[in-house]
């Protein structure tokens, strides 16, 4: 980790002889429906894709919310989701997602801003979340956006017909 910023950066490659430019982009935030699962694809293999249709589904009765992130080309850059049911008080995320090349440009902030909204929206003031023991990237964003370790647990998921994958992760939570 270096504590160069983006105008260092700017500098660096303006030093260089590149031109550097600036573009603002507008982004859409909004919730996942049925019709959008397809243009998801990158975000994980077949079983990610299923447990996102069953969220869209569940998201019905309420029990989930399903957001993403779409480039003013349509173009979907993120996803993420929060289960209202896992940790009663809480709005869980999961399933943070941000496309590739995308990455590292403030967008998973954007995207974990709105999940939080999402779970302010009804009437829940703490937002929790696990990340894999072997991700420190990730827990460092967290951490940077208000969450602490509350403990450790062993999660899973299914990876394929009749295949699981287990892992070890960190629990976190913020009062919102
Ligand atoms: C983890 C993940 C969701 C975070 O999304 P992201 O868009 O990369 O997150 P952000 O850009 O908001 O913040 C992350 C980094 O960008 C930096 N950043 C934030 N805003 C920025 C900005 N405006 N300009 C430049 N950098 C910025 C942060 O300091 C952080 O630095 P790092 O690259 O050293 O970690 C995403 O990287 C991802 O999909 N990773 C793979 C899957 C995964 O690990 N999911 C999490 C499972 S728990």
């Amino acid at each position: 980790m270096t504590d160069q910023t983006p105008d260092d950066d700017a500098a660096d490659q303006s030093a260089r002889g590149c031109s550097v430019v600036s573009l603002q982009l507008p982004l859409t935030v909004r919730d996942v429906g049925p019709e959008d699962l397809v243009d998801l694809e990158w975000s994980g293999g077949p079983s990610h894709l299923t447990a996102l249709a069953e969220t869209v589904q569940r998201g019905y009765a309420e029990e989930t919310a399903l957001i993403m992130i779409s480039a003013p080309n349509q173009v979907s850059i993120a996803v993420g989701g929060v289960d209202f049911t896992r940790r009663p008080g809480s709005g869980e995320l999961w399933m943070l997602s941000v496309r590739g090349g995308w990455q590292s440009l403030g967008i998973g902030s954007i995207l974990i801003a709105a999940l939080e909204e999402r779970i302010r929206g009804r009437g829940l003031l703490r937002a929790t979340l696990s990340v894999e023991h072997d991700n420190p990237r990730a827990e460092a964003l967290y951490r940077r956006l208000g969450y602490l370790r509350t403990g450790t647990e062993l999660d899973g998921w299914p990876i394929g017909p009749g295949r699981s994958y287990a892992t070890v992760c960190f629990t976190m939570a913020k009062t919102l």
